[in-house]
């Protein structure tokens, strides 16, 4: 476990931090979004343009972040989304950012691409979901169900925003072919990004993870034997699930089920129409559609549509304490984040993810407090100013 030298101070600390560790290729794989990432800057803008409504002179003493996801109680509705390749970022990899969630509360949700497989981090413990991609069809997910059922995951997150692959050309600039090979041929065109990062390297290496080449220990995903380079190919790989695919899941799979990529009213009545318990409002941070609406801008459609069929969650953009508690006040039972946590992976491995998890809560906390507002459950569009010209509060359809 690395230790962190100064703590974290926020979201764009660790950005700036995890910039200077990483190999120019692994850092942009995280910070990167889909052709002009205009969707990704946006999801992080939509939430700052969001202003508050305060109620002053209140005294609400320390306020209570506690809430309920899907029947999971939570030290803050604040969890961990599912992000592919996490042991590129730090050794600790997916374990280290679940052990993190548990030791704060809260939920972390492993990735079929996360370059650990389930089994290997289930004893990670605590509040776990796994996230399902399946590119080669019915029987893989099937599988895949299985063994995440048997190794205790509590809920299933089926992504639907992957019917193609977005076009992440931060990736291919740097020499990343798709499906994204971690071979021979491209350590040399990586050679020398990683040779300017030795502190990154010699971690990996003092771990066994080999990203140029063979891994010298299997680190599989969802592929036997084929470590961080078979989950890379996958993650690069379309997962295209539809809506019947969604009915068929629920058939298949008992516990709750929730859909991630979810931008529209329309679609959240689909996801309730096949069966799900709960809604992800994403856009996979930026990272597929480009054009796609900030998830701040939706999250109210999807919220008035799903009424009490459905708990929506959101991701996209939350880089603050302040963001979380705007989303909460929308409607959703919790926020999610990706790029947050993986930056402060990078920097601090566990340690790094619990201090940004410190952060963000201490930031809703005082939040809450400036806004006089005692609970989450007391969180409501009337705490929040629309901005001019945005129709954030949809009549309920
Ligand atoms: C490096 C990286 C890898 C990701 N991999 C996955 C994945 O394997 N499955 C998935 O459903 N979403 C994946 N996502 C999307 C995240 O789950 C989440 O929707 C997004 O990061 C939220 O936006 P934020 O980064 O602004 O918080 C990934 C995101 C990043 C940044």
């Amino acid at each position: 476990m690395a230790l962190v030298a100064h703590p974290i101070r926020n979201v764009v600390d660790a950005r700036t931090r995890a910039r200077r560790i990483l190999p120019r290729v692994v850092f942009d794989y995280i910070d990167g979004g889909a052709d002009d990432e205009v969707t990704m800057a946006e999801n992080v803008e939509a939430f700052r343009r969001l202003t508050f409504r305060p109620r002053m002179g209140l005294d609400i003493g320390e306020p209570e972040l506690r809430a309920s996801v899907l029947g999971t109680e939570v030290s803050m509705p604040l969890l961990l989304s599912p992000c592919g390749l996490v042991r590129l970022m730090h050794p600790d990899g997916a374990a280290g950012a679940g052990r993190a969630a548990n030791s704060r509360g809260t939920i972390w949700t492993l990735s079929t691409v996360a370059g650990s497989s389930m089994e290997e981090v289930a004893d990670v413990g605590g509040h776990r979901w796994f996230q399902l991609y399946a590119g080669h069809g019915r029987s893989e997910a099937t599988e895949l169900m299985q063994r995440a059922e048997e190794s205790g995951y509590e809920a299933l997150v089926v992504t639907i925003d992957t019917p193609a692959l977005g076009n992440r050309e931060r990736d291919t600039r740097n020499g990343v072919t798709s499906p994204l090979r971690l071979d021979a041929r491209t350590a040399i065109a990586l050679g020398p990004q990683v040779l300017a990062r030795p502190r990154w390297a010699l971690r990996m290496m003092s771990d066994g993870v080999s990203v140029l080449g063979r891994p010298r220990r299997s680190s599989a995903g969802a592929q036997p034997g084929g470590g961080m380079a078979a989950a890379g190919a996958v993650a690069m790989l379309a997962s295209p699930f539809t809506w019947d695919d969604v009915g068929w899941i629920r058939t298949m799979w008992r516990n709750p089920l929730l859909v991630k990529g979810v931008l529209t009213g329309d679609d959240a009545v689909r996801a309730a129409d096949a069966g799900a318990d709960a809604v992800i409002v994403s856009n996979h941070g930026g990272r597929q559609l480009d054009g796609a609406p900030a998830t701040a801008t939706v999250l109210a459609e999807v919220v008035d549509a799903a009424g009490d069929r459905l708990e929506v969650l959101v991701d996209g953009g939350i880089r603050r304490g302040g963001d979380v508690v705007k989303a909460l006040a929308m409607g959703a039972r919790a926020a999610m984040i990706g790029r947050p946590y993986l930056y402060a992976l990078s920097v601090g491995g566990q340690r790094g993810v619990e201090g940004i998890l410190d952060v963000m809560r201490i930031e809703m906390s005082r939040t809450m407090r400036l806004l006089g507002c005692a609970s989450v459950s007391e969180l409501d569009r009337s705490y929040l100013e629309s901005p001019k010209g945005a129709d954030l509060f949809p009549k309920r359809i």
